[in-house]
This record gives C-alpha cells, sequence and structure tokens, in this order.
C-alpha cells in the first residue's frame, strides 16, 4: 500500500514537472526594476519559467561569446544596440525576422536590416547626464550644460560615469565623443574628465544613482536614467549637453544555438508587442519604445529638441571598431583612472 502512494506520488511529480517544461533563460541589460517587471508579466502570461540574471551590455556580449560552443543563454532583451551588433556580426546571435518587425519604428527596423536581423532595435534613449541640484547649489556651481562644463576643476572628484568595457552606456558615451570630437580630442577629453572622475561603475546608471543618494555630483548617463531618479524624488535634473550627443537603440537577439529556441521567438514577439512595451511606462522606464503602439510616458525626452549626432550604429557596433576603442580606451584612461 505505502509503495503504491509513493508511486503515484512520483508520477505526480513528474505530471507537474512536464507540465512546467517551457523555460527561457535571459539576461536582461536593462534597468532591473524593468527587467523584473517583463519577467513578471510574461511568467504569468504563459506559464513558462524564466530564469533571468541582469548584466550590463558588454558584460552580456563577453558572457555570449564565451559561451558560444555551449549556449546557456537563450535571449539577451535590452542594453545598447553596440554590444548586440557586435554579437550579430560574429554570428553569436540567429537571425529571426519576428511577424511584428514591420510594424515597429524605422530605427528599430533599420537596426535588424543592418544586422541580417540577428537583432533588432527595442527602445531608443540620448546620452546626456543628471546632476544634483543640491550639491551644485551648495558649491555655487552653474548647471553643467556642456562636455566642456564638465571639466571645471571644481568638480573634482564629482563625477563618475561606467566603464565602457562592461556597459554599453560608457560605450556610447566613448563612441559618441569621437564622432562628435574626432578620436584624438576624444580621449585628450577624457584624460581631463579623469581628474574629476571618481570612479567608473560596472553598471551604465550606477552613476546617476549615486548622484541620487548624494554620492557623487554628477553621473554621465542615459537622460532617461536620470529622469527616473527625478520621478523618484531626488534631486536631480536631467541635461542633455549642448555640443550635441549620442544616442541608443536599445536591442534584442537570440542567442544562435539557444537550448530554448521556440520560447525564445515568443518572447521576443512578445517584447516587440505594444502590450509588452508599455510597461515601460509604469516600471518608470523613459525610453522612447519601438512598437508606436505603445504608451510613451510624458517624462520621455523630446529627441526632436536635442541637439543629436547622426550616430553611425554600423561602424560603432563593428567588431574591430568597438574592440579598438576599448582597447585604447584600457591603455589610456583605464591606466590613469583613479
Ligand atoms: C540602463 C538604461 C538602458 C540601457 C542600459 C545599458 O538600464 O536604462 O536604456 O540600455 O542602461 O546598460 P549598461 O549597464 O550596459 O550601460
Amino acid at each position: 500500500m505505502k509503495t503504491t502512494i509513493i508511486t503515484a506520488g512520483l508520477i505526480g511529480v513528474a505530471g507537474v514537472s512536464m507540465a512546467q517544461a517551457a523555460q527561457l533563460d535571459l539576461i536582461c541589460s536593462a534597468d532591473v526594476v524593468i527587467c523584473e517587471k517583463m519577467v513578471e508579466v510574461y511568467e504569468a502570461k504563459t506559464g513558462t519559467e524564466v530564469n533571468m540574471v541582469r548584466l550590463s551590455s558588454g558584460e552580456a556580449y563577453a558572457k555570449i561569446r564565451a559561451e558560444s560552443s555551449n549556449p546557456k543563454t537563450d535571449i539577451w532583451w535590452a542594453g545598447s544596440g553596440d554590444p548586440h551588433l557586435q554579437a550579430a556580426a560574429e554570428k553569436l546571435t540567429m537571425e529571426y525576422k519576428s511577424p511584428l518587425l514591420t510594424e515597429q519604428r524605422s530605427w528599430s527596423q533599420k537596426q535588424a536590416e543592418s544586422a541580417d536581423f540577428r537583432t533588432v532595435g527595442v527602445y531608443s534613449g540620448v546620452l546626456g547626464w543628471g546632476y544634483n541640484t543640491d550639491i551644485f547649489a551648495k558649491k555655487g556651481l552653474d548647471e553643467p550644460k556642456c562636455w566642456a562644463d564638465l571639466l571645471n576643476p571644481a568638480l573634482v572628484g564629482e563625477v563618475q560615469i561606467a566603464n565602457p568595457a562592461s556597459s554599453g552606456t560608457a560605450y556610447t558615451a566613448l563612441a559618441s565623443l569621437v564622432q562628435l570630437m574626432g578620436e584624438d580630442e576624444a580621449f585628450d577629453y577624457l584624460k581631463k574628465l579623469n581628474d574629476n572622475v571618481s570612479q567608473y561603475t560596472k553598471s551604465g546608471s550606477a552613476p546617476v544613482k549615486a548622484a541620487a543618494r548624494g554620492e557623487t555630483g554628477l553621473g554621465i548617463v542615459f537622460m532617461h536614467d536620470a529622469i527616473a531618479q527625478t520621478v523618484e524624488g531626488f534631486p536631480i535634473k536631467a541635461v542633455a549637453p549642448c555640443e550635441g550627443t549620442g544616442y541608443e537603440i536599445g536591442s534584442m537577439s537570440i542567442v544562435e544555438g539557444a537550448r530554448h529556441v521556440d520560447e525564445a521567438k515568443a518572447w521576443y514577439d512578445w517584447a516587440l508587442s505594444a502590450e509588452a512595451q508599455s510597461l515601460m511606462k509604469e516600471a518608470n522606464s523613459f525610453q522612447l519604445p519601438s512598437n508606436p503602439g505603445a504608451a510613451v510616458a510624458d517624462e520621455v525626452p523630446d529627441f526632436a529638441q536635442i541637439n543629436l549626432i547622426d550616430y553611425d550604429f554600423a561602424a560603432y557596433g563593428a567588431p574591430e571598431r568597438r574592440k579598438e576603442l576599448l582597447d585604447r580606451w584600457n591603455a589610456e584612461i583605464g591606466a590613469i583612472a583613479n
């Protein structure tokens, strides 16, 4: 009798685990709040068990590359586009044309076309910074409106930016400055800026979170990450640099050789839907969504009012160019970093 009960129990367990078989291994490179929201809503909607890890864009690229002979990740959602483009060029990610592709804004579709459909744009965000208005007021400093203002010696120890090898945000900053000023001039600028930098963080948005807590005066980040802190009630003001600035096309890619490829495609299609992208507004993620049907928060910066460079995604997402700039950053800036 006892044996029968145990056997029945095991069958029951096996039955349950069969029903829960749908699984998805996901790397999320956006802010952890929207990562968790997306996963929670998707799991409730589909019953798929999503194993999510939050990694900065450069780290995510490195992990996918390191695991290419035995992929542990199915899909990489979000994070700035350059490392996604590099992964695509190295065929680390898989060609996929979602039925929702043609619904997306033109920059999202262009990102897909330029990478033979191995990635796609899911949102866009403008690079700038957020500064702590209390700290600036206390120091009697004017609003830092321009890249040039960040070199003010009064800001020594008051600036943070991420490391461009780990962070897509910081790579966007590096590539933007190179496109804005010329490469040698950009490295000169970064060397001078280093005098004011207290820390090169791993994650792109960490600098403005530190500024919100009063640990530093200013964080060079995507403007929407600064605005998220303002909305949380911190004394942070977002700035679009006067000389001009770059922007990201946050992207999504399915890993070549993914173990759960059908589940990855299902997430991919859902993540391009207006329904999924409307979650960004709820999570205080103020990027511009790629699906024009998605809810757009009032706080999303108006791109038309910002002096944007014509960011060359194909050139700066190319493997050789990204590697070359990161190597130079390590040799010239990483080496003198505090
Ligand atoms: C934040 C931003 C995203 C961006 C991401 C890149 O989460 O909100 O728009 O794509 O940073 O992260 P990373 O840590 O790679 O700079």
